[in-house]
């Protein structure tokens, strides 16, 4: 089946016809700036023009988000606007683009896309999916089941959360080397095979393609990966979810 896929990013909206079937994508990617601020109706207006770019009359259309989407609400806001927290995001989406409109978060989409058509295929037992990007997202997988909303970006380390130490716009911000930076994800990774011991820990988002410039400062005893999906799993397991 064919849907438009949109993955919502605090810095970069994209979206692509997907073939859900296969997780192939049909046509040139699109891709906006996020707005700032990143108000629900500012979002929508992207949308639209996402909608426009791609002709889209299909039924569905599927969106990753970043934040928690429990029943078809947005319960949290870290990088986007806080009139997201509480905010109907399914009903008021599906409104907005005349279709039916389902929600993810971010993460989690991606981490469908990898763990079907990526390298977390076919592997029993625990997965984690990470995205370094603007902020941290994780997806948890036993046995390929998903187990959504978990959020790992967010626990605690020094005065903060790992979020702000790890993702790529941390290196960014800080002007990190690719060194020092893999020392604080490698103090992260080593966390999250402590609390969890997964089988693999793949990383997606935008450094997932620079993976050749960190892996070897990163001394985890579990094996850890690059996506191969890079930054596309996003839209994909979008439009996956949404079917
Ligand atoms: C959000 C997550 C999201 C991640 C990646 C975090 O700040 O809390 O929901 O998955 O960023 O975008």
């Amino acid at each position: 089946m064919e849907v438009l896929g949109i993955d919502v990013g605090g810095t970069g909206i994209k979206g692509n016809i997907v073939d859900t079937d296969t997780g192939a994508l049909i046509g040139e990617k699109f891709k906006i700036k996020t707005p700032t601020p990143a108000t629900p109706e500012a979002i929508i207006e992207c949308l639209k023009q996402m909608v426009e770019q791609f002709k889209w009359h299909g039924k569905k259309i599927g969106i990753g988000f970043p934040s928690v989407i429990k029943n078809g609400y947005s319960l949290t806001a870290s990088n986007i606007d806080p009139a997201f927290i509480n905010y109907h995001i399914n009903h008021e989406f599906s409104l907005a683009l005349g279709c039916d409109v389902k929600v993810v978060n971010d993460a989690d989409a991606a981490g469908i896309a990898e763990i079907t058509y990526g390298k977390g295929k076919g592997v029993n037992g625990l997965v984690i999916f990470i995205t370094l990007g603007t902020g941290i997202g994780s997806a948890v997988f036993y046995n390929g089941q998903l187990l959504g909303n978990t959020e790992l970006g967010h626990l605690k380390y020094k005065k903060s959360i790992f979020e702000k130490y790890a993702s790529n716009s941390a290196r960014e911000l800080k002007h990190l080397g690719w060194k020092k930076w893999a020392k604080e994800l490698n103090v992260y990774l080593n966390h999250l095979d402590l609390l969890l011991s997964p089988q693999l820990i793949l990383i997606g988002g935008g450094v997932s393609k620079f993976f050749d410039q960190y892996t070897q400062y990163l001394d985890v005893k579990t094996k850890v990966d690059n996506a191969a999906l890079f930054n596309d799993a996003g839209i994909v397991g979008a439009a996956m979810a949404a079917v």
